[in-house]
């Protein structure tokens, strides 16, 4: 391995591997707690042991009431922008603390206390970030579901979460359309087995909604209430090992799986992130263009950069079109951001609308210093654009879900490491990653394998899920033991530089979004006329996968198949939501599968993104295979 002695990043991380308790007692010691840990880890606790046992601590404090206290009450803690509303609206911590405690007090009108489950199903909006942090204060768990999702994804989440209140809004804004999230919440309701006692809904003017009398309540009318009242609530003292929210993932199963996050190892990874990794500091503008939807957003718009101190913004518009593919450098240069992060897929959207990158030099970017990529690999000519472009470093770093922080990245704070395209870099402090063959021996250097992480995960990833204690170690512990099983597949180079190639399982990653397509076959499969299907993530130019379906029919049915496409792209639409970007299914005779009857999904998806593929040893009839290749030929 190459040594890179103008970075601290080797040291601190050899630290973090023999000596884990001590460096992240250290890195604790950013955190207030209202008492200290008995154990920095507790390997007794939890299924593979549990980080900062016994301590007591509060979130929403770290995030708001000790900045107010510690001289940043008139700082800007949030920066909503929001060229889909043409407005901009700003909250300083002291403001942002004021909203909290006032919505914290709501909430406990409704009942809500110490682990009850609160679900947001709400657009980018700063009542968003009020609601996250309102229940961290009190010790509610929240669950913030995706926009984008349809009515049955919500009602799936609201079953297995069980909540005592859903938090909404009237509607979100795309651009050219509103969506009206009010309907999808009364037919996720109708839909769920769990009926959640009551929703507060907060009324956007571009499309209000009525509400039903008795269970939901408006926003905006609660909140001068308690205003007028002058309620506030106290930071409830929470077990560093207690939940602090419930993030839905896509799983290999159309029920998604209920990622749970602690408080203690959550904030002091979090935390520790900001300075090391990220290289901001406290007092600087941060903006991370994701949704708080995503893991990404949950833990940079709102959690990370207020632990930090920094001021966050919260970007409710797309990097194109809204209005032009200059929206980016916009926000950056008007709100002096020193960092910015997003996915690589908002990368190619500026690049194809703006390719000689004539936007970008319309706009003071002096105070920008970094841009930090994730959410899918970030393929070589985007980075090597951005960096041309903007001049700055341009960074991929990997994560998932799970982890809520990053696994392998490049840490600027700590002093950044030569890049090498298509690697999101180095194992991060508390991870050791390996890569290996299917009986789990580590396979040589520059060889691809499953990627795994030895156990303990360091603070701030996944415990459990949600009540699923079994399911969670049938999904990433039992396969190889002693390690926790990333899903993803790629190799490590000599120099350790981790390579992320792809999922070894069915998720696929659509715009940047985690989406299951065994969830999408079920939906195709509930279609009457549908006798079998197969869907694949293939390439695309802009959103680096999309799904395509292809179907086979039942005999009999009087439905011409170009009908049936069109009703299962909209059924995709209805049941998993517009972000699946479910346009495309084809109608085919058979599927192509093996003598033992399973589909060829891999050489299928060869086929359709045009690499080298060849015919399988097993297969049953290799003509299948043909009749995919004209079928796709067909539709291109
Ligand atoms: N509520 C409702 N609908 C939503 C939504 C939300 N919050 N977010 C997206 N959608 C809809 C879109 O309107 C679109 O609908 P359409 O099929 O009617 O056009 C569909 O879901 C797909 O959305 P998206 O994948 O976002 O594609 P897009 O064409 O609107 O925009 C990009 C393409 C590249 C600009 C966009 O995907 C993007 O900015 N991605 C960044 C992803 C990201 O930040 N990921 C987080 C990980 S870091
Ligand atoms: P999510 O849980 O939505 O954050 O998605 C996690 C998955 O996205 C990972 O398992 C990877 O497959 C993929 N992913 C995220 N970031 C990267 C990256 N920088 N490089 C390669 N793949 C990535």
């Amino acid at each position: 391995m190459n040594i890179h002695p103008a970075s601290r990043y080797h040291d601190v991380y050899a630290r973090s591997m023999q000596d884990p308790e001590g460096f992240w007692a250290d890195a604790a010691r950013a955190i207030d707690w209202i008492e200290p840990a008995k154990k920095v880890f507790d390997a007794s606790q939890g299924l593979y042991g549990r980080w900062f046992a016994g301590a007591v601590v509060n979130t929403c404090y770290n995030a708001l009431d000790r900045h107010v206290a510690g001289g940043r009450a008139d700082q800007l803690a949030l920066i909503h922008d929001s060229p889909l509303t043409n407005s901009v609206s700003r909250f300083t911590y002291a403001e942002m603390l004021r909203e909290v405690k006032t919505f914290a007090a709501i909430l406990q009108d409704f009942d809500v206390a110490k682990g009850d489950r609160v679900v947001i199903y709400m657009p980018l909006v700063p009542e968003a970030m009020v609601a996250m942090l309102a229940c961290a204060r009190i010790g509610a768990i929240h669950s913030v579901v995706f926009g984008g999702f349809a009515a049955k994804e919500l009602a799936t989440r609201i079953d297995d979460a069980k909540p005592k209140l859903v938090l909404s809004a009237s509607c979100g804004i795309e651009p050219g359309r509103i969506v009206a999230y009010k309907p999808l919440l009364d037919d996720a309701i109708k839909l769920a087995a769990h009926k959640p006692p009551a929703c507060i809904v907060l009324q956007r003017p571009q499309q209000p909604c009525d509400l039903i009398k008795g269970r939901d309540y408006d926003w905006a009318d609660l909140r001068s209430a308690a205003l007028a009242a002058n309620k506030s609530a106290d930071c409830v003292p929470m077990l560093a090992t207690d939940p602090l929210y419930i993030l839905y993932t896509s799983g290999t199963t159309g029920v998604p799986k209920g990622v749970v996050r602690d408080n203690g190892g959550h904030l002091v990874a979090i935390n520790w992130s900001m300075q090391n990794l990220y290289g901001v500091k406290p007092g600087e503008v941060w903006w991370c263009g994701s949704d708080i939807g995503w893991v990404v957003g949950h833990s940079y718009i709102v959690y990370g950069p207020l632990f930090n101190g920094n001021t966050s913004i919260m970007y409710e518009g797309k990097p194109i079109g809204t209005p032009d593919a200059g929206a980016f450098w916009r926000v950056i240069s008007q709100h002096k951001a020193a960092a910015f992060f997003t996915a690589p897929t908002a990368f190619r959207a500026i690049k194809k609308e703006d390719p000689n990158g004539e936007f970008i030099r319309k706009y003071d970017l002096s105070h920008f210093r970094t841009l930090f990529l994730a959410g899918e690999r970030g393929d070589p000519p985007t980075i090597e654009w951005a960096e041309k472009q903007l001049k700055v470093p341009v960074i991929d770093h990997w994560w998932q879900t799970e982890t809520g922080w990053c696994i392998a990245g490049n840490p600027v704070g700590l002093g950044q490491l030569p890049v090498k395209h298509g690697s999101p870099t180095v194992a991060m402090p508390g991870y050791r990653i390996e890569v290996v063959d299917e009986s789990t021996k580590p396979v040589p250097a520059g060889t691809m394998g499953s990627i795994v992480i030895k156990l303990p995960l360091p603070p701030g990833c996944l415990p459990t899920l949600w009540q699923q204690d079994e399911r969670c170690k049938e999904a990433y512990f039992n396969e190889f033991p002693g390690y926790y099983k990333t899903a993803d597949a790629g190799y490590i180079d000599e120099d350790g530089y981790v390579f992320v190639m792809g999922r070894t399982d069915d998720i696929i990653n659509v715009a940047g979004h985690r989406l299951s397509t065994g969830g999408m076959e079920e939906i195709l499969a509930s279609h009457p006329d549908v006798a079998e299907c197969a869907v694949l993530g293939i390439k695309d130019p802009l959103k680096g996968e999309v799904p395509c379906g292809f179907l086979v029919l039942k005999a009999g049915t009087d439905k011409s198949p170009a009908e049936i496409e069109k009703e299962v792209v909209a059924l995709v639409r209805e049941k998993l939501g517009p972000v699946a970007a479910f346009k495309l299914a084809i109608t085919v005779a058979r599927l192509p599968k093996t003598r033992s009857g399973k589909i060829l999904r891999g050489t299928m998806k060869k086929i359709a993104d045009g690499d080298p593929w060849a015919l399988p040893a097993t297969i049953e009839d290799p003509k299948a295979l043909d009749e995919i290749t004209d079928a796709l030929k067909s539709r291109a």
